[in-house]
């Protein structure tokens, strides 16, 4: 069979899968935004071009803007907090929860948890682990208190915990504190950080007898800080020789960056979906390496699972299971695009806005110019006003949202484009945030 005929073929397929034909039989999600063989086309397209023309060829960057329904008077520079879906994955939703809705307890009991097999399958593929260690959450909240609250804590052990971890992650770890008088050791990272040596020696500085755990945070969600990847296998790699436990937050790096979380080395990993991923709304996943399951205790027990499964950490009750059956086309949506484009699409956003505004006296950045350091998320503030009042103007006057941060002394916007961000939309910011700042 000629190569051309395989490679439609392989399209259709996909087309096909993509939009759940063989389940719904209907092609109608895409008629008030893209064909589906165009948006393909167009990725395809895309994929063809060396990356540095893929990223800036902003007229097929404007065709995967219309795989997507979003407000389009009120500017979204808010992808970090949470993502829209594209109207493909939205629609599989909905789908879906008509399917479970006419035999509630056939789906959710027999027939869909079969496919949490195979989502787990894909999700261990995209992450770069083994489905055995992938257990299906609702966020990176529920992920990562799965672990904290799984341990045996007693008084006196001690956890490393940096100021710049999330907010409800530093406070579950001031809960555990409170209640089993364990010791939060904390370490302040400075923004940005562009010295591996540097990260490495803040960690392991704090490593005592008493060290139990480490918390860790791979793309830092105040500034877009990346922590690299082979920093975190270091840290990781001396707790294990120590037996201290390593937990990372990736909330904000899987389909974001480009990287395998078995390359972290950590002993447990916990993101949301649908920030990045463009998944639905309530879906994330936790890792935890294969060895460390069974040390772990589950938030819900289930007398049907033992306790070295993964499987454990997803007893919850009933839940409504269509969001995880349409994570399956946002994972597809996610790989016919591939990470490397994305990773470098998001970095040119990032770059596109953050260069034109760095040449503004009044303006500070706190998030590193350097690939290693940082990919689509960046935070600036000003130096000679109060950030908040230009904050607050760029959401009521300009429609823009955005995230205000303000923590350890440092206060700025953050701002967080996605796929769906033409250079227009970051022209509209620009023009904007720079007439506030004159
Ligand atoms: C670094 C980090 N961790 C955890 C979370 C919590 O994510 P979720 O609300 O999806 O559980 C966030 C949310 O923005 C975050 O940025």
């Amino acid at each position: 069979m000629p190569s051309n005929h395989i490679a439609m073929n392989n399209r259709r397929s996909f087309f096909k899968q993509m939009i759940g034909v063989g389940a719904f039989g209907s092609f109608s999600m895409f008629s008030e935004t893209l064909a589906a063989e165009e948006l393909i086309e167009t990725i395809d397209h895309l994929k063809s071009l060396p990356i540095e023309d893929a990223i800036q060829n902003e007229d097929f960057w404007k065709k995967i803007q219309q795989a997507y329904a979003v407000s389009k008077s009120y500017l979204n520079l808010n992808n970090g907090g949470v993502s829209p879906q594209p109207t493909i994955v939205l629609e599989a939703q909905r789908k879906y929860l008509e399917q479970i809705n006419e035999m509630p307890s056939l789906y959710l009991g027999r027939i869909f948890p079969r496919n949490r097999f195979i989502l787990r399958e894909k999700l261990a593929k995209l992450g770069g682990c083994l489905p055995q260690e992938i257990a299906l959450m609702q966020n990176t909240t529920e992920g990562m208190n799965t672990v904290m609250l799984g341990m045996n804590w007693k008084a006196g052990d001690e956890v490393i915990v940096s100021k710049q971890d999330y907010s409800t992650v530093k406070v579950g770890w001031e809960q555990l504190e409170k209640r089993y008088q364990i010791k939060i050791i904390w370490v302040n990272l400075p923004a940005p950080i562009e010295n591996d040596e540097a990260i490495l020696e803040i960690y392991l500085s704090k490593i005592t007898k008493k060290t139990k755990f480490i918390n860790l945070t791979q793309v830092i969600n105040w500034t877009g800080q990346i922590i690299p990847v082979g920093v975190i296998a270091k840290i990781c790699r001396k707790a294990r020789e120590k037996g201290i436990f390593t937990l990372v937050d990736g909330a904000h790096s899987l389909a974001h960056i480009d990287f395998k979380i078995s390359d972290l080395e950590c002993d447990a990993y916990a993101t949301s979906l649908h920030k990045w991923l463009c998944a639905p709304i309530g879906t994330g996943m936790l890792y935890v390496r294969q060895d460390k399951i069974a040390s772990v205790w589950s938030m819900y027990p289930s007398d049907l699972l033992q306790e070295s499964m993964i499987e454990k950490f997803e007893h919850k009750g009933t839940i409504s299971l269509a969001r995880e059956e349409a994570t399956h086309t946002a994972i597809q949506f996610h790989q016919h695009i591939g990470i490397k484009l994305k990773e470098a699409r998001l970095r040119y956003l990032k770059n596109y806005w953050a260069e034109e505004l760095e040449g503004y006296q009044n303006v500070r950045f706190y998030t590193s110019f350097k690939d290693r350091y940082a990919g689509g998320i960046a935070l600036f503030g000003t130096t000679d006003r109060a950030i908040s009042s230009v904050s607050l103007e760029l959401e009521r006057k300009y429609r823009i949202h955005h995230t205000r941060t303000n923590l350890e002394g440092i206060e700025g916007i953050r701002i967080s484009p996605n796929i769906y961000t033409s250079l227009a939309d970051l022209d509209r910011f620009l023009e904007g945030v720079t007439t506030l700042l004159k």
